[in-house]
């Protein structure tokens, strides 16, 4: 079912299994708060699931944040949109009594996890950024040890040069996250190897979570 909650539409899928970590999905352009419920339920079978859709709208596609070109970031609305991502988590938390989340993000999703993770380094417990980019050129500082971070980029994803992603694993780690970062043999979209790859590391998740 669709709500509303702190400025965002979002849909909310309760968890079955009790001390599974809920997972909050991030759509990538064009996508909205349906688009990746399948693919939660796959990657983190029995999690919450909580799919807030983008504010932004580009030619009518939502997205996250404002982009000025393709890779090309408006990191002052970045900046903004991310603190209300935050804002909007710590306001489901309450409303549903849910953990801190494991952010499962693609594309612009995934891009502002990845900026959640340093600049509100308190909401998030983990994340899988699938074809993440850097998000800010000057990332705040900020200290997030024991934070799990899987990142999944494609070998020929023409959107971005394979140095990006491999940066953005040097910011987090330099911030003390834990980052696994995997190549897979795709381009910008999903394939199975990914939704394998983020199960395998949500489950790992799952059995350190206290229950
Ligand atoms: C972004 O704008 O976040 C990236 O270019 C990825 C995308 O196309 O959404």
């Amino acid at each position: 079912m669709t709500d509303n909650l702190a400025g965002f539409t979002y849909r909310f899928e309760k968890g079955s299994a009790a001390g599974s970590p809920p997972i909050l999905l991030l759509h990538g352009t064009g996508g909205d708060e349906n688009d990746l419920i399948d693919l939660g339920r796959v990657v983190a079978p029995g999690s919450a699931l909580l799919s807030p859709r983008g504010q932004v709208l580009e030619h009518g596609m939502p997205r996250f944040f404002r982009r000025l070109a393709e890779g090309v970031f408006d990191e002052a609305d970045l900046k903004q949109r991310t603190d209300a991502l935050a804002d909007f988590v710590i306001a489901a938390r309450k409303r549903y009594a849910l953990e801190a989340p494991i952010a499962l993000g693609f594309s612009n999703g995934a891009n502002i996890a990845a900026a959640m993770l340093m600049q509100r380094p308190d909401i998030l417990s983990g994340a899988v950024l699938l074809r993440a980019m850097v998000p800010y050129g000057g990332p705040p500082a900020a200290s997030i040890p024991g934070t799990s971070v899987l990142i999944a980029s494609g070998a020929q994803d023409p959107i971005m040069p394979a140095s990006n992603p491999a940066q953005l694993a040097a910011q987090l780690r330099e911030r003390g996250a834990a980052v696994d970062h995997r190549i897979v043999p795709a381009g910008h979209g999903l394939t199975q190897a990914d939704v394998n790859l983020a199960a395998a590391f949500v489950k790992n998740i799952a059995v350190k979570a206290p229950a």
